[in-house]
């Protein structure tokens, strides 16, 4: 569905993104992930409310009784015009912030109502690829080896020559002997697995494909930045007892065990906007100079067909 969302969404959402990161740079190094969160999530509420809509986080914080702020269901926005739905991560990367590691961003994604799966804060199983490549090309059923093959013959490369990355966990470590039982590159991050999906839509990062289990919010917010500038993606929810189980159920999802293609968990345009808040691939990170701050933010449209690197400078 080709819904062009409002400029100002856009400009709201990148506004968002950037308050969140610019305040996140007071919890860099610091050690204090919760501390450093909530200055995130502080500042991106009130960039929240600030944007001219009837807004309902989808993705968001946690439950109402355990996330004071952007829980999800929590209405944002002046509450006037059209009603959007929003996923967010006022910090993806609270422990790369703590340690002041690169690649953590404030990420933010806003569609029309209806528009982004409701999912809850489970873990989920991901695969992604970039765009430009046969629909169906990797398939989660298939063994990550098999993925990598198949990647590899729709390129015209050896399997040799294929990169993916995985976020270093033990959980994965089947999922990395297999990459590397066919000869592929394993480019392993620490955290951050929402910048770990996009990289396979930049041939620069040397990532071709996305692989492994992580939030499923994150999931999600990747999915969305996937929709403005290709790609596929694939995600099925990981639950870890019966209470995961039953969150989902108390969200609507009735089917547990489903593969989620892009298309179902953003199912129209989308808005995606992520500031860097560390030093990253993907953008730099908040640098504070005698005259304030200068943020970098991607901003992602899928209606208007725009992907915008976007540097400001906020004075003052
Ligand atoms: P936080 O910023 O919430 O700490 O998330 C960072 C992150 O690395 C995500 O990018 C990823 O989806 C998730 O944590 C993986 O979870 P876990 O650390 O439990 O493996």
């Amino acid at each position: 569905m080709t819904v062009n969302l409002p400029p100002d969404i856009a400009a709201g959402a990148l506004a968002a993104t950037e308050a969140a990161a610019i305040a996140s740079y007071r919890g860099i190094g610091r050690g204090d992930e919760k501390a450093a969160d909530q200055l995130a999530v502080d500042a991106m509420r009130t960039g929240l409310n600030a944007i001219a809509m009837k807004g309902r986080v989808v993705i968001g914080e946690g439950e109402r009784d355990e996330a004071p702020m952007l829980y999800i269901g929590e209405e944002v926005g002046t509450g006037e015009g059209a009603e959007f739905d929003i996923a967010l991560d006022p910090l993806e990367g609270t422990t790369l912030t703590a340690k002041a590691m690169p690649n953590a961003l404030a990420v933010l994604a806003i569609a029309p109502k209806g528009g982004l799966l409701y999912a809850p804060d489970t873990y989920m199983d991901k695969i992604a690829v970039g765009p430009g490549l046969p629909q169906g090309v990797v398939d989660i059923d298939r063994s990550p080896a098999e993925n990598v093959i198949a990647l590899a013959k729709a390129k015209g490369v050896e399997p040799q020559e294929i990169g993916v990355c995985v976020l270093d966990r033990p959980r994965h470590s089947g999922i990395i002997e297999s990459l590397r039982s066919v000869g592929a590159r394993v480019h392993l991050i620490t955290d951050g697995d929402v910048a770990g999906v996009i990289y396979t839509t930049d041939p620069e990062t040397g990532i071709d494909l996305y692989l492994g289990q992580g939030g499923a919010p994150e999931g999600v917010l990747a999915a969305a930045a996937l929709k403005c500038v290709g790609g596929q993606f694939q995600g099925r929810l990981v639950f870890r007892n019966e209470d995961e189980k039953a969150r989902a159920r108390r969200i609507g999802i009735t089917d547990l065990g489903r593969t989620y293609q892009l298309d179902e968990l953003v199912s129209t345009d989308v808005v995606f906007s992520a500031t860097g808040v560390t030093n990253g691939a993907l953008v730099a990170g908040v640098k504070a100079t005698s005259k304030g701050f200068v943020t970098e933010t991607l901003v992602l449209d899928s209606a208007a067909k725009t992907a915008r690197v976007v540097r400001t400078q906020h004075l003052g």
